[in-house]
């Protein structure tokens, strides 16, 4: 929008200088807009009502990082209003259904020693979690520094900043239980598996990895990786961007997942088809 905006202003023109001096225009414009903009808003209270009309709750947080890409991409693909109750909603499926998986494996949230939800983004799923009285065994971790702050600073969860690398991750201590929605639906083959075998490594004996992946749906290949995601569709300037190379979009079969888990020595695991609000395949691996 200021790019064009720029434009605008500052017509295209042959000569290079002019043209330096309308982009350095336009990201002035775009950093002083975004030192507006407040870090957090709260969601519409109409949207609040919706939820509870239909689950029955909704979070007691009701601030959303304005760097959240899980929202803004509901923002683009329906408007704020219903973004707003898509944004909770999804967030709700996501807890319902890891909620069984933790009901069934220790027992309930409350039972769990010690839990990180990876690749946490803003907190969609973590606002959630807050009523379970999990209280401070509760930890965040993202690449994204600042997703980490906004949910310390919103929840009180305590948090660690991921790296690119698998083998760069410095984590503060093991878990019994890693949930990780939403990262292996994006990650390239080339660090699939490493990662898979970074977060293997934070569980503690009979504790539980559980994460979900992008169907293959009709594609011919057991894997295939497409350099897009929301943060290309977005494009939006946020604080931080995740190369495409590193984070596109990627469609696995559950026998690539399978080959995965065999190259690290995992022989079992649990596959659930659509088992993540019934759009993203969950697998659930226990710790010998
Ligand atoms: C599609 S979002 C899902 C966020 C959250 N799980 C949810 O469902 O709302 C993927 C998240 O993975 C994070 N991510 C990407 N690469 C990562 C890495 N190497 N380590 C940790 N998090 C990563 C992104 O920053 C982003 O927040």
């Amino acid at each position: 929008m200021f790019t064009t905006f720029a434009k605008r202003l500052i017509p295209p023109s042959l000569h290079p200088a002019a043209r330096q001096a309308r982009d350095g225009f336009a990201l002035t414009t775009r950093r002083l807009a975004r030192r507006l903009r407040p870090g957090t808003f709260q969601l519409p209270p109409a949207a609040v009502a919706e939820v509870r009309r239909r689950l029955g709750r909704a979070p007691a947080n009701l601030a959303v990082s304005r760097d959240d890409q899980m929202y803004a991409i509901l923002v683009r693909a329906y408007g704020p209003d219903r973004a707003a109750v898509e944004y909770l909603t999804s967030g709700h499926g996501i807890f319902a259904d890891l909620s069984a998986v933790v009901a069934a494996h220790f027992g309930g949230w409350d039972q769990i020693g010690s839990y990180v939800d990876f690749a946490a983004g803003h907190g969609r799923l973590t606002r959630w979690l807050l009523a379970e009285r999990a209280g401070n065994r509760i930890w965040v971790s993202d690449v994204k520094p600042d997703a980490v702050r906004f949910q310390q600073r919103q929840f009180g969860v305590q948090g660690f900043v991921s790296a690119t690398r698998p083998a760069d991750l410095r984590a503060p201590r093991p878990f019994d239980c890693v949930t990780v929605t939403s990262l292996f639906t994006h990650l390239p083959d080339r660090t699939f598996a490493p990662w898979l075998g970074r977060l293997l490594s934070l569980v503690n004996p009979g504790g539980l990895l559980a994460f979900t992946t992008r169907p293959r749906g009709d594609k011919p290949d057991d894997f295939t990786f497409v350099p897009e995601s929301e943060e290309t569709i977005l494009a939006n300037g946020v604080r931080y961007t995740l190369p495409v190379y590193d984070y596109g979009a990627a469609y696995v079969s559950e026998r690539y997942v399978a080959g995965a888990l065999a190259s690290l020595g995992v022989t079992r695991h649990e596959f659930r088809p659509l088992g993540l609000c019934g759009f993203q395949d969950l697998y659930l691996v226990t710790q010998p």
